[in-house]
């Protein structure tokens, strides 16, 4: 009795003095992110990404085991998104905090970070400023400045001088729009009318009468991935604009992957720019969607959230290692500053001073396979480009 009371206090003195983790020996990684409602192939996407990466690279690291806690957040609501995190924090013990989908769900979470000693991984979200509001934020998906800054002098060299953008009407829209009208006029371009639509836009046929009316030469648009991205290009196709010879330029979430079979052949043709295509050629691709397909439960299911996941793990588990398994969320984030790894979407770098994926952006073509199904195929890389929108802040 005396005896086990000793090594009882001695274990805790241990942990009161931090020689040993305070979290037993598995680390908890809470993902927050879309699983249910309209975007639920999303967050499905991100679990697929996760799924590919423990399955890749095992359930461990140093010795400490990896557990994954899931909330579902369907759509963006700031509140709740704090409240997940907060609970997933506080009640679940998490030491990492990963996903997010939308901008104002990160925007929303970034205070609690500092007193909860716990590092934010964002798989999606999107906006340049979310980086700004929390030193324990890293980022591994991509800024829609990022993905959209060469479209100006793509649309350029395609013989377009005029064009009307269009963009769901909040940070990473804002961001869109600022992006592609700064690089689109530096190389001669004219932006004539800026369209910002309401997020929960579903009726797309008033803005393409407007794109119509407004005498441009092609139409710029930016909206976050699913349903709405799926109606937008779907009413481009159907209401006359393409048939008329309006070109369309955007970032790559308006053809993800997932929506190419419901938009048909109609997509044939669409220039995108991104950071990631599901027919990306390499090795670490190639093993990389056999997993996630998987994971995803069918191969005209996985889209470019699942790279964003796949790689947020890696810089979760490089944190794990670095602090082996204690809470240190500044010790965690300065360990994958500057690290740098060849992703499924190709070379990356996490920027030592803001924290966000350095990484190449490619310009793609909806094209037709062999197997007559349409793919996003990248036809010119621009290559290890960091956030525009950071740089200029
Ligand atoms: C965002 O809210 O930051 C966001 C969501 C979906 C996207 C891109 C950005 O496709």
């Amino acid at each position: 009795m005396k005896a086990s009371k000793r090594i009882l206090g001695a274990a805790i003195g241990a942990v009161l003095m931090g020689t040993v983790s305070a979290y037993a020996d598995t680390i908890k990684v809470g993902i927050i992110g879309p699983f249910s409602g309209p975007f639920a192939l999303q967050g499905k996407n991100f679990q697929a990404g996760v799924e590919a990466y423990m399955a890749l690279n095992g359930k461990s690291v140093k010795g400490h085991d990896i557990e994954v806690i899931y909330r579902d957040l369907p759509a963006a609501n700031p509140a709740q998104s704090r409240a997940l995190a907060q609970e997933l924090v506080v009640k679940e013990k998490v030491q990492y905090l990963g996903g997010v989908y939308f901008t104002p769900d990160a925007m929303a979470i970034t205070p609690l970070l500092k007193q909860a000693n716990t590092p934010l991984v964002i798989f999606n979200a999107a906006t340049s400023a979310i980086m700004n509001q929390s030193p324990l934020v890293v980022r591994t998906s991509f800024t829609t400045a990022q993905t959209t800054s060469p479209l100006g002098k793509i649309a350029i060299d395609r013989g377009v001088k005029k064009v009307i953008s269009a963009v769901s009407d909040y940070g990473p829209g804002v961001d869109a729009e600022a992006a592609f009208k700064k690089a689109f006029e530096a190389a001669g371009g004219q932006v004539v009318e800026a369209i910002r639509m309401p997020l929960n836009t579903n009726d797309f046929s008033p803005i393409m009468q407007r794109v119509r009316d407004s005498g441009a030469e092609a139409v710029f648009a930016f909206l976050p991935s699913g349903p709405t991205t799926l109606g937008f290009v779907k009413a481009y196709n159907e209401t006359g604009l393409k048939q008329a010879g309006i070109k369309f330029f955007a970032p790559g979430d308006l053809t993800q992957e997932s929506d190419l079979p419901a938009l048909g052949d109609g997509a044939l043709g669409l220039l995108t720019t991104f950071h990631y295509a599901v027919s990306h050629d390499s090795p670490e691709n190639k093993k990389f969607v056999e997993a996630a397909t998987k994971a995803v439960g069918g191969a005209d299911q996985l889209s470019f959230p699942s790279v964003g996941a796949y790689d947020g793990m890696h810089v979760i588990y490089k944190m794990i290692e670095a602090t082996d398994g204690k809470q240190d969320a500044q010790k965690a984030v300065d360990a994958v500053k500057g690290l740098s790894w060849t992703s499924p979407r190709g070379p990356v770098s996490i920027d030592a001073e803001t924290r966000h994926i350095t990484e190449n952006i490619y310009l793609r073509e909806v094209v037709k396979g062999p197997d007559g199904k349409t793919t996003n195929k990248e036809i010119q890389t621009f290559p290890n480009q960091k956030d525009p929108g950071l740089a200029t802040q």
